[in-house]
């Protein structure tokens, strides 16, 4: 198997074929609710989260993307099906992520308030191994700790060594991102004849995260390219499989914009 391709099959396939312990992060969003039957093909969640599982090395992640349609005006409530799935694989449910949208597209949504977000559910295998926070300057930023603090029961107080101590400058981002759809979600026209890509920035913030350079991204759900063009620029390997020739084909081309030609290494 080679590194820098996209493998044109179901991903089953793709990860029977690689050894195990061998993914450090697979980011990716599943086809799911009206895509069940994609193509024609069926979605198997529970075979796939397994397959996951076995070949993701030991403090990988998986970062999986996933909404719920409403049927019938009902929740389908499959993305908390899809980690319970990754649960019984054998993952933690590391971290429940939001991925909100700042310009979602407008719907009729009844009596319900607009729908603006998807879950980012970050599945490990044992504690991460990596961990790259992102940061923002804190408010109170160079001011001394004071004496006390205000808890649940009141006012408490402080360890003796934690007071007049300096309030860092950064902090860690909270877990709702915040990026934009449709056209300003990539700089890459191309990418536009998929028609659901996730936002470049997302698949950016969440590979620098959970990996270091040199690291395997795999994408079992390749769809337009995003992970992999993304993973060759910041200089992570990556793999992917996408079971339509007609997006492996528009993924390929996008990836080759970025590359001159596609980069290619083997497994020892
Ligand atoms: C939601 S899209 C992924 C879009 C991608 N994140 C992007 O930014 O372009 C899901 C993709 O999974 C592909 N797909 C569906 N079932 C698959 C399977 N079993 N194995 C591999 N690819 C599959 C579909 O053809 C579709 O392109």
């Amino acid at each position: 198997m080679k590194f820098g391709n996209i493998y044109h099959e179901n991903c089953i396939d793709t990860l029977q074929r690689l050894p195990d312990d061998t993914i450090d992060m697979t980011i990716t969003s599943p086809p799911y609710d009206d895509l069940r039957v994609y193509n024609g093909y069926h979605f198997p969640v529970a075979e796939i989260a397994q397959a996951l599982f076995a070949k993701t090395k030991p403090g990988g992640v998986v970062l999986w993307v996933v909404g719920d349609r409403t049927v019938n005006g009902d929740e389908t409530l499959t993305s908390f099906k899809h980690a319970f799935a990754f649960r019984e694989a054998g993952f933690n449910v590391h971290d429940t992520m939001i991925y909100a949208k700042n310009n979602p597209i407008p719907s009729d949504c009844g009596k319900r308030y607009r729908q603006c977000f998807e879950y980012m559910f970050c599945f490990s295998k044992g504690q991460p191994k990596t961990f790259n926070p992102l940061t923002e300057p804190t408010k109170s930023a160079g001011q001394k700790i004071k004496a006390f603090r205000i808890t649940e029961v009141g006012r408490g107080n402080l360890p003796d060594e934690d007071i007049g101590r300096e309030i860092k400058t950064q902090r860690k981002v909270g877990n709702i991102f915040y990026y934009n759809v449709g056209t300003s979600s990539s700089r890459d026209r191309i990418a536009f004849e998929h028609p659901a890509i996730f936002p470049e920035q997302l698949c950016e913030d969440q590979i620098r995260t959970w990996t270091n350079e040199g690291d395997l991204v795999y994408d079992c759900f390749m769809g337009s390219g995003t992970t992999a063009k993304t993973a060759h620029l910041l200089d992570r390997e990556w793999l992917g499989s996408e079971i339509s020739a007609e997006y492996v084909a528009l993924a390929e081309r996008r990836v080759a914009i970025y590359q001159g030609e596609l980069k290619v290494s083997s497994f020892k």
